[in-house]
């Protein structure tokens, strides 16, 4: 059993990731830790946590933990993953692990020190309908991929919210732009080249709200928009020469609606649609951690992925700056 501490009383970790460590096979739920120690041992005692620490240092100190998961807010993340890591516990680290490619730079070297597994919270890249639309594309049930359609939104103009605060590492590229991103190079295993790009910022704020995007990869183009001031959207759209892959709720399973695929081969004359009602992302995601963690052998992001993928993040920014094209 892998021992997990949680740095942190964060949402996402309540909601989700904490209540997946419980379930895996593979991970025992140690410690909380907050910076507040009612509230990490309010947790400790909901979750049947046997340690609650009132400091996130304290709990790296201590020896009841073997890996931390850590949900706080963005900016924060590889200061502390770095932090973990130095003192002997794996990583597991929300997404966006970095806010610059150049602080994943960090971070490898940091691992490569250290010896300890590092790696970002992507839950998307352990969701069955994920992989069966890498499993998809590989069979070529579409053909060629021509184009790659994305839309993640939300309204949140909440002025407390991590997410528009720009210190704590708030904007929608970082929270939700990661999602067209490292799908698109998961299921495909390509790299994006070039990006054009149109990002709006909030003026009271100061967070990108809005970013639209066109990226070349090698032989297929990929479109998407983000915003976190509009009504709630979720889809992905693989088009081919022969057909389409549809991916509804893509990003939330089962949260924001059905997860399904809709496959469409008009060669074929065919259309099918797959369901995934067992998602378990999350749960599918610490136990392949804790197994490579562990030694076993598991897929998991590794750092050289979310190096690229942050790549392709900074260059967005940098488009949205100027009219042309921005080598990713
Ligand atoms: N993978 C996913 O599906 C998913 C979904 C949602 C969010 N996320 C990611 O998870 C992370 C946390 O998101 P969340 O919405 O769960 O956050 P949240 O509820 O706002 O929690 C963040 C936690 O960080 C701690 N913290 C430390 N310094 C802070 C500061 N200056 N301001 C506010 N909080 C501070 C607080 O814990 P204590 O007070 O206990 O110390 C707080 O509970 C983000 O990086 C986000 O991108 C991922």
């Amino acid at each position: 059993m892998l021992r997990f501490g949680i740095l942190s009383t964060a949402k996402i970790g309540r909601e989700l990731v904490v209540p997946a460590i419980q379930d895996a096979e593979n991970c025992a739920l140690t410690a909380i830790a907050s910076r507040d120690l009612d509230k990490a041992r309010a947790m400790a005692d909901r979750f049947g946590a046997p340690h609650a620490f009132g400091s996130y240092d304290e709990m790296l100190a201590s020896d009841v933990i073997d890996a931390v998961y850590i949900p706080l807010p963005s900016s924060q993340h590889v200061e502390w993953s770095i932090k973990a890591a130095e003192a002997g516990k794996h990583v597991l680290s929300e997404k966006p692990i970095a806010i610059k490619a150049s602080e994943i730079e960090e971070l490898i070297k940091v691992r490569d020190r250290t010896g300890k597994l590092i790696s970002e919270a992507f839950m998307v890249t352990y969701a069955p309908v994920w992989l069966k639309v890498r499993e998809l594309l590989r069979d070529k049930a579409i053909g060629e991929l021509k184009h790659v359609q994305g839309a993640f939104t939300y309204f949140n103009r909440d002025p407390g919210n991590m997410r528009n605060i720009p210190e704590l590492g708030g904007g929608a590229l970082p929270d939700i732009g990661v999602y067209p991103t490292i799908t698109t190079r998961f299921v495909t295993g390509e790299e994006p080249q070039r990006v054009q790009a149109r990002v709006e910022r909030d003026p009271q704020f100061g967070t990108d709200i809005y970013s639209s995007v066109r990226a070349e990869f090698g032989s297929f183009e990929l479109s998407f928009y983000v915003a976190t001031q509009m009504a709630a959207r979720q889809l992905m759209v693989f088009h081919g020469t022969e057909g389409t892959i549809e991916v509804k709720s893509p990003f939330n399973a089962n949260r924001w609606g059905a997860e399904e695929i809709e496959l469409t081969n008009q060669n074929h004359a065919t259309s099918q649609t797959f369901r995934f009602p067992d998602s378990r992302q999350y749960k599918r995601q610490v136990e392949a951690f804790a197994k490579a963690a562990m030694g076993e052998a598991a897929e998991v992001v590794t750092l050289e992925s979310s190096l690229k993928n942050q790549q392709f993040i900074d260059a967005i920014y940098r488009a949205g700056e100027h009219e042309s094209w921005e080598k990713v």
